[in-house]
């Protein structure tokens, strides 16, 4: 399977901290791939480095076999690279419908009349119908993660960044988010998701790697990875004998 989206030995650092060594990572097409780590380890600025907010020290990051190191960001949007927010930024004073029509016209790069029907059917996907005309400041959390998702994917990607979309969530709120997010998937969307509430992820993901002091100490099968005694010990906090 050709990769999607490559960082080929990626490396960058803020002062003394380190978030990546001369790091390699590719997503396959067709992919869900996890990520996860301690607080600051670097994950969300791996995915500034892919989606052009954040510029590396030293490294390329390749989409679709193309050099996009030095692209802006709106044009790697445009190229098919979404992403969502640890902290989600709608246009609070907006409703809904459009908050998806901005990002559907501007960050797809379409005429605004072209973009209408399909933010309904995304509102539909995302479960955000009886909420269409509201305020995107009025939301509960649930709904402005779904909102969230769904301004991504109204961006028309091929590679979906998802930054914590589940912390604070319920138990049942976080269930139905995960089945959207596999819904999403089924469409043929290669994902990266970043995320604390492990067990969604394990629940989703074909691979899972672990980011600590710049580089991966855990790689592979979600199940085996969480089992090592590294990520036990790094990630969770339980020593190896215990
Ligand atoms: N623009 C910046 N300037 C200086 N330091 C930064 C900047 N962005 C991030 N950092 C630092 O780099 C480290 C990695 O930050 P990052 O947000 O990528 O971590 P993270 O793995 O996403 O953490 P969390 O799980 O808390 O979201 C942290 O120590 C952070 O303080
Ligand atoms: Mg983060």
């Amino acid at each position: 399977m050709p990769a999607i989206l490559a960082f080929e030995k990626i490396s960058k650092r803020f002062g003394a901290v380190v978030v990546a060594r001369a790091l390699d990572l590719a997503l396959a097409e067709g992919e869900a791939l996890g990520i996860i780590g301690p607080n600051g380890a670097g994950k969300t600025t791996l995915f500034g480095i892919a989606s052009g907010t954040v510029a590396p020290d030293a490294g390329r990051v390749v989409f679709a076999g193309i050099d996009i190191t030095h692209l802006a960001p709106e044009r790697r949007c445009r190229l098919g690279i979404g992403r969502s927010f640890q902290i989600p930024q709608p246009f609070n004073g907006m409703t809904v419908f459009e908050n998806l029509v901005v990002a559907a016209a501007f960050g797809g790069g379409r005429r605004e009349r072209d973009v209408y029907a399909r933010c309904v059917e995304l509102i539909e996907q995302c479960g955000l119908a009886a909420k269409a005309n509201r305020p995107a400041g009025s939301l509960t959390l649930l709904d402005r993660k779904r909102l969230e998702l769904a301004r991504a994917l109204a961006t028309q990607p091929r590679v979906l960044l998802l930054d914590e979309v589940a912390g604070g969530l319920t138990e049942h709120e976080c269930k139905a988010l995960v089945d959207l997010i596999r819904d999403i998937r089924r469409g043929g969307i290669s994902i990266i998701w970043i995320e604390h509430v492990v067990h969604a992820l394990v629940a989703l993901v074909d691979r899972l790697v672990v980011l600590h002091g710049g580089g991966f100490i855990g790689e592979g099968a979600p199940q085996a990875v969480i089992a090592s005694p590294a990520v036990r010990d790094i990630y969770m906090g339980i020593p190896a004998d215990a």
